[in-house]
Order: C-alpha cells, then structure tokens, then sequence
C-alpha cells in the first residue's frame, strides 16, 4: 500500500501521509489541508469518518465485534479480573500488581470522604429531580471543595486527583439515589470492596444491616467493567475537549456526564426500560411497536438496538446477557418486561428490516434489565453507566493531556446569509 493518499482540486494534486495504528487502522493525516489548499476544510458531521485523536487505551473493530482495554479482550477482563483492577489498567496502562492493587484501593479509600458542606447542595435539590442532573452538579461542585488545579506534569499530582475522583465519585452516586429514595445520607465503609461498598452506600436502611448477595456484587462489577471505556464516544470525546481548554478534571468530568445523559447515549438504557413499561402498558403487542421502528414517518426507534460502531454484535452485549439470565435466576425475578423484552429481541434478530441495518441489541438493552432486578430505579441507570465509564474518561482525559493536545476547536461551513446591511427596529 502507498504511504499518500493524493487529492486533486480544481486539477492540483496534493498528497497526504497516510498513518497506521498498531491493528494496522489506517488514516489520512489532514493536519495540513487547509494550509496546503488555500483554506478547504473536510466536512464530516457526526465524525463517522473523523479520528479525533491517536490514542492507545481502547481498541474496537465494529465488524469483527472485538473490543480491548490496553490490549486485554473485553471478555477475558470482565471473566477474570475486578473492576479497580481495569480502571487502574486503563488509567496507567498496565494490570496491577497486587501491591500496587492494593496501594490503589486504599488510597482511593483515603480520598473518599466527601465535604460535608455538599450535603447542603444535595439538600438544595427537589427530590423529583433527574438523577443525571444532580450528579453532574455534584461532580461540578467538587470543584469548589477541592479548589487547587491538578499539575499535569506531575505524575503524584495526577494520581492524587485521580484517586480522590474515584473515591469521591461512588458517594455522590450513592447520595444521587438516596436523596431520590429519601434516605439519610451516607459515608460508606472503608472494610468493604469497592462495588461492595457502593452497594452498601445506596441501599442501606438506616434501621437495618445491609446484606450483601455475590450474584449481585458481581453482576454490578461486571457490568461497569463493560461500561468502563469506549474509545471516542460521545461523552468521551466531550471530556477530552473539555479538558483540552485546561479546564480542570473534575469539571471536564461533569461535562461528560451531561453528554452520557442523552438518550441516543447512556440514557438509552433508561429508554430502553421506559420503552418496555410503555409497551406493557399498551397492551404488550410487540409486532406493534416493530412496525413503528421500521416506519420512516414514526419518529419511534427501537431503543438498545443498533450502534455506531457495531455493526455485526455489541460483545459487551453477549456477555451481559448471560449475566442478566443468572441475575434473575438467583433472585428468582418475574418479570412481564422481560418476556417484553424477549419477544422484542427475537423478533428484530430475524426482521430483514433489522437484520440488513445491522442492527443488535445493544449492551444497554441488557444492563437496564439488570439494573431493575437489582432495585436500582429507572432513573438511575445512566447514573450506573457512568459509574463504569468514570475510569474511562479519565484515563482519556489524562492521556489527552500527557500528550499534550492542542485544545479542540472544528471548523464549519458557513451556509447562512452573506452580509448585509443593519435596518433599525422602526424599518423592520
Ligand atoms: N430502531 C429503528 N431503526 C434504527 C435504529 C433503531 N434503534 N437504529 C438505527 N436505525 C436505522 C435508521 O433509521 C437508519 O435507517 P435508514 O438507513 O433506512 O435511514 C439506519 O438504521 C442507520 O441508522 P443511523 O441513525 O444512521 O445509525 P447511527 O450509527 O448514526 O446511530 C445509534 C447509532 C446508536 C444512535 C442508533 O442505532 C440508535 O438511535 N439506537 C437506539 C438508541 C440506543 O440504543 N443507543 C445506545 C447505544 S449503545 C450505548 C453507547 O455506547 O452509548
């Protein structure tokens, strides 16, 4: 293969280097388009065609259905190894010894305790508000508690914030839920795992001991090992350009959980649950609701279904199916939803609508279900996926700024009126 791709222009040819990845990706370096063309920019919206960055922390082929943390496969990772163990490989790029594992969880242990004074934020909030909301307010308002900025040059300076956002984040989630639930507030167990220890934050009655059930400690830790990075998602790509404005990492974290929130995101998995009840309550007619996805003139899609990036399976997805099955085994689980949900997913795997689209159930169609056998409300299951991603966007944003990139700034074409003149209000 040559090493150029070549462009012509109204009869000029430019050439430009073509990279490759370590999987032997291959992209055309644009860096000097404009300046070698008199100002012609690549237009390209939604980036399906864009490579934002180089980086080396997560790797997925959409055809082949492969996704890799630092060049571990999804599947071996959420099989054998816990969740601090991959955020720690995705943060700093290789698996924990298990002194350096150790090490780890007990200084993220150290960093957790929460100002009190964001209680008062907490307090502040109506309780009907969206949970999405209120994390990201909190993640923001950690700004304000931790004022000093992370020295990015200093490597015990980056582990610090890291480890304080890790220990601190799992409280606000737990606080996100309790305020919802109207519960007492509550600092969490340093004794505990992690996953342990969060459970424990966002169900404990004040009147009663918390029993902790395994098949559940381990589904939770599975399901944010799945969650906990995606490359150059949308939420993901919002915290590194964030972030490239050297904004700090709390605040370019904040960013990135509004971005999670939408539905076409991280709230598909609330969509999904929301889409389930709305059938249910409509009488359970599954071909219904098939028709209304494949009608061009219904605005109706098929949430959990479909991807950007996987176009044959979601393996996130294959694994988290066999967790939901054992999930609602051991708990014993019946659910009207779930043969909602059954019927709707054999019925899209064999509809040609469907099937040419490329369209699979995704790894939120899955997790939603689990998230409700576990109790966790509907409202709630975004808050969850960020939970898993919050190693993910760290380690992004930490990367991006190793590696010092320029701040994020595209470029547009302009298509909308050319100058003219100013008329006063009277002559309007
Ligand atoms: N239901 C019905 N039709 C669909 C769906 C769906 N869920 N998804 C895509 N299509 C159709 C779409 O109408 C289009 O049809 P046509 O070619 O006839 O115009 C075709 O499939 C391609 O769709 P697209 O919107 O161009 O695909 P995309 O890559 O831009 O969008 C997606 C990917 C995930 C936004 C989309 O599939 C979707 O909206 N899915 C439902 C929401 C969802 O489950 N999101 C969670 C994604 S996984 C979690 C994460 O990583 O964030």
């Amino acid at each position: 293969m040559s090493n150029t791709a070549t462009l012509e222009v109204n009869g000029q040819k430019h050439e430009f280097p073509l990279v490759k990845g370590t999987e032997d990706e291959v992209a055309i370096d644009v860096k000097t388009l404009r300046s070698a063309t008199g100002g012609i920019i690549t237009i390209d919206p939604g980036y399906k065609n864009t490579g934002s960055c180089e980086s080396g922390i997560t790797f997925l082929d959409g055809e082949k259905g492969i996704l890799r943390y630092r060049g571990y496969s999804i599947e071996e990772l959420a099989e054998k190894a816990d969740f601090l163990e991959v955020a720690y490989l995705l943060i700093f790029g290789e698996l924990p010894t298990k002194e350096q594992h150790d090490k780890f969880h007990a200084d993220i242990k150290s960093k957790s305790v929460v100002d009190d004074d964001v209680r008062k934020i907490v307090d502040a909030f109506p309780k009907s508000a969206h949970p999405m909301g209120v994390l990201s307010s909190l993640t923001s308002a950690l700004t304000a508690f931790n004022p000093s900025s992370v020295n990015v040059d200093s490597e015990e300076d980056m582990y610090n914030s890291v480890v304080k956002i890790l220990g601190k984040f799992p409280v606000l989630v737990a606080w996100t839920l309790r305020k919802k639930n109207g519960l007492p507030l509550d600092y969490g167990d340093n004794s505990l795992g992690y996953v342990e220890n969060v459970l424990k934050m966002m169900f404990k009655q004040p009147n009663e001991e918390y029993v902790q059930n395994k098949v559940i400690v381990d589904a939770l830790d599975k399901l944010l090992i799945l969650h906990a990075d995606h490359e150059q998602n949308c939420s993901t790509s919002t915290v590194r350009i964030v972030g490239s404005s050297h904004a700090g990492l709390f605040a370019s974290l904040s960013a990135g959980i509004s971005a999670l929130w939408g539905p076409l995101h991280g709230g598909a998995n609330q969509a999904v649950l929301e889409m389930l009840e709305a059938i249910r309550e409509d009488g359970g007619d599954t071909k219904k609701y098939m028709a209304k996805a494949k009608d061009k003139n219904d605005p109706f899609r098929l949430m959990g279904f479909g991807h950007r990036v996987y176009k044959n399976f979601d393996p996130r997805a294959k694994i988290i199916k066999v967790a939901a099955d054992e999930v609602l085994a051991d708990l014993g689980v019946e659910d009207p939803i779930l043969d909602i949900a059954k019927g709707l997913e054999k019925e899209a795997l064999e509809d040609p609508y469907f099937v040419d689209r490329k369209l699979y159930p995704n790894v939120d169609f899955y997790s939603g279900i689990i998230y409700r056998a576990m109790g966790i409300p509907t409202d709630m299951f975004t808050v969850m996926f960020a939970l898993g991603r919050l190693p993910g966007w760290i380690a992004q944003w930490r990367e991006m700024r190793l590696r010092k990139e320029p701040i994020g700034r595209p470029r547009q074409l302009y298509i909308g009126e050319t100058h003219r003149a100013f008329k006063p209000i009277s002559k309007r």
